[in-house]
């Protein structure tokens, strides 16, 4: 097994930090992404986007790739990044609607995939789907989140991982680990104030979490006195088809 590289983070919360840290693409990613290109013998081969959404790494690949598709589950998200890729005039991505989980890649793309991506959109599935369409070394590059993310609302995020068993579930899917960086930042607070209303000031992942109990788990904790959380916690892999 490759060793698990740690990178945790400790840090008073500054006002700038709200509940959108989570969704923050870290910059060892994308030096993985760019420097598997070279190795991937490209043109005119393609790179996939597993679960786009707004195609933040998309757009990026597209500048130094000859093909980029993203695929993503929501339909009014990949309307509204297909409307901004033809507003900007980048004509080498694509943006469809399709479920990952039970979708066959290469009928997506039409011909063979030289590199397959994905931020924070992870699951056995698609660990299983990027195995077959991808052919022996080439990469799979992408991040998800650790268990121990939000730990203070009382529950794992959906297809959240612990390092092991990631690791476990890559290399039985025929994937070697070349590296694997556990990334979290825990944000200290003063006051429940900061905790409640600063951070969580745009209100979508609030709304979400009272739809399913978390918050009151959430406002629970910081009532008995919690003043830390675990805002952002991600496993970022870099891997090869064996
Ligand atoms: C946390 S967002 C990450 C979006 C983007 N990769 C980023 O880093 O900004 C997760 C994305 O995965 C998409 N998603 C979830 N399940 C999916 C599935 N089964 N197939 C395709 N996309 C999926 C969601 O619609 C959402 O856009």
């Amino acid at each position: 097994m490759t060793e698990v590289k740690i990178d945790s983070v400790n840090r008073p919360w500054v006002t700038s930090d709200t509940a959108a840290l989570h969704c923050t693409v870290s910059p060892r990613l994308l030096a993985w992404v760019e420097d598997s290109v070279p190795v991937s013998s490209f043109t005119p081969r393609v790179v996939l986007d597993v679960g786009c959404g707004s195609g933040g790494l998309t757009f990026h690949l597209a500048k130094i790739v000859p093909r980029v598709v993203g695929i993503d589950l929501s339909e009014s998200l990949i309307r509204e990044t297909a409307d901004k890729a033809r507003d900007l005039g980048i004509e080498n991505v694509e943006f469809l609607v399709a479920d990952a989980e039970r979708t066959d890649y290469r009928t997506i793309t039409g011909e063979p995939i030289r590199m397959i991506v994905a931020t924070l959109c992870m699951s056995d599935a698609i660990i299983l789907r990027s195995s077959k369409a991808l052919e022996q070394g080439f990469p799979f590059v992408f991040s998800c989140i650790e268990s121990q993310q939000w730990q203070e609302s009382g529950r794992s995020p959906r297809f959240a991982y612990e390092a092991e068993v990631l690791q476990h579930r890559l290399e039985t899917s025929g994937f070697e680990v070349l590296d694997l960086w556990l990334e979290r930042e825990t944000l200290e607070f003063e006051t429940a104030d900061q905790m409640i209303d600063d951070f969580f000031d745009d209100g979508s992942l609030k709304g979400r979490w009272h739809k399913d109990g978390r918050w009151k788990t959430y406002v629970d904790y910081v009532k008995a006195g919690g003043r830390t959380f675990t805002a952002r916690s991600h496993l970022l892999v870099n891997t090869r088809k064996g």
